[in-house]
């Protein structure tokens, strides 16, 4: 039966988040897409061993021959005119070619599934778990619901039934309780169990996810779908795959995602910029001590005084040096998701006396101790962590003094800190020393 559209496609996506347009790619360009790609399985491996999921980008991979049914399926138009549809005319399938097409394929040797995950959140957490990399925090809440900005596609070669999704969850932010319940529980399988087992705990997990409806796709459907709803794909060896993986974007999307990019590898500029050390402004801090994490109750208002002194398996911890999070105290790096307080601390010699500012930027909410007494305390969290955010005026006398700073790790969404001193202006009639770290 030939292709037809239908209008109801249009809403399905814009309150499910994806909809699956079938038997869209012709017979005859099915044959000479499996036959391009007849080798896809042998390459993947040989980058990526036995388990390679995807080989992408499919440019450089094949020759320029190999190549044309590709472009075939980039003006097939059909496709084109569904996409103009359902998005707008000025989303345009491959942007146009082939730079950021990929194959998804079948494991060689055993069942897996890729954790439930939404592809960018404010801050990652969970199996996935890395310092935030939105580009543009303000402009990311803005966009993330438009179902005109961020999407996905599968097209299959073969019969493919991997891809799950969560109708209408790319509209939520956050996740529901069970939703979270869901992700936390990762099945997590060593090399000893046993291929039906790993399946078996797969399935269990994909299926355990509230509303969560699998995708069932023939070869020739094409599967578009919103990459902020939460997802996942579940693999078998014995089931062939070759999956076209790609997206169908508008140039604002095209923009996002070459920023995004350069943020997820630390090349782009900070979401903020760090005001740079001057007369007033001492550098950041970068060397502390951080505790072992904490029991909390309630918010970070309730943490304990405590002095490095104190026996809680106080370690070195040294700023990033480089990536997004430049000379922040990643406490994630030590505490992970767990929720709690983590203690940072450090000893600081001043020469004379005065009033300081202390400028603590931090994302979990923090509660600042100088010599035990609390200075500050801003219990709400505000992702990203910013240099500078919240601020303590305090007098130091000459001799040494113990900052300590409690932050609420917030399960895994507390991420870490940054501190620095600034000479308060009534102590700005003379060039001031700053306090000097010393352990
Ligand atoms: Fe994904």
């Amino acid at each position: 039966m030939a292709f037809e559209f239908r209008d109801e496609w249009i809403h399905s996506y814009r309150v499910d988040g994806y909809v699956i347009l079938p038997q869209v790619l012709p017979p005859a360009l099915i044959r000479d897409l499996r036959r391009a790609t007849v080798r896809s399985h042998e390459l993947a491996r040989q980058q990526g061993g036995p388990q390679a999921q995807r080989l992408q980008p499919v440019v450089g991979q094949f020759s320029e021959a190999e190549l044309k049914p590709f472009q075939d399926y980039l003006t097939l138009a059909p496709l084109v005119e569904a996409i103009r549809r359902i998005l707008s005319p000025r989303h345009t399938l491959g942007n146009g070619n082939c730079d950021r097409l990929g194959l998804l394929l079948e494991p060689a040797a055993h069942p897996w599934c890729t954790p439930w995950h939404r592809d960018m959140r404010e801050t990652t957490a969970g199996a996935y778990s890395g310092r935030t990399t939105v580009p543009d925090l303000e402009e990311f809440r803005r966009v993330r619901h438009d179902p005109l900005m961020f999407n996905q596609v599968n097209c299959p070669l073969y019969e493919d039934n991997c891809t799950w999704y969560v109708p209408g969850s790319y509209l939520r932010s956050d996740d529901l309780p069970a939703e979270a319940g869901t992700l936390a529980s990762y099945p997590r399988l060593d090399d000893a169990t046993p291929d039906e087992q790993r399946e078996a705990a797969c399935l269990a997990y994909c299926r355990g996810m509230p509303r969560a409806v699998r995708a069932s796709m023939n070869a020739g459907d094409f599967m578009l779908y919103h990459p902020l709803g939460l997802h996942l794909g579940n693999y078998l060896p014995d089931r062939r795959r070759v999956t076209l993986h790609d997206y169908a974007p508008c140039p604002e999307q095209v923009d996002w995602i070459s920023r995004w990019e350069k943020a997820r590898n630390g090349q782009g500029p900070p979401a903020f910029s760090i005001e740079p050390p001057d007369m007033w402004h001492s550098p950041l801090v970068t060397s502390w001590r951080i505790s072992r994490l904490m029991p909390k109750s309630g918010d970070v208002g309730s943490a304990a005084a405590v002095g490095l002194g104190d026996a809680l398996d106080w370690t070195p911890i040294e700023a990033d040096k480089t990536g997004p999070g430049q000379s922040m105290v990643n406490v994630h790096r030590v505490t992970g998701d767990a929720d709690g307080i983590a203690y940072v601390g450090g000893r600081f010699r001043v020469d004379r006396p005065g009033v300081w500012d202390l400028l603590v930027g931090h994302d979990g909410g923090c509660r600042l101790f100088v010599d035990g007494k609390s200075v500050l305390c801003e219990p709400v969290r505000k992702n990203p962590a910013r240099p500078d955010r919240s601020l303590a005026t305090v007098r130091l006398e000459a001799g040494e003094h113990e900052i300590v700073c409690a932050l609420d790790t917030d399960k895994g969404n507390g991420w870490g800190l940054y501190f620095r001193f600034r000479v308060h202006p009534e102590s700005r009639a003379d060039r001031w020393p700053f306090p000097v770290a010393v352990g």
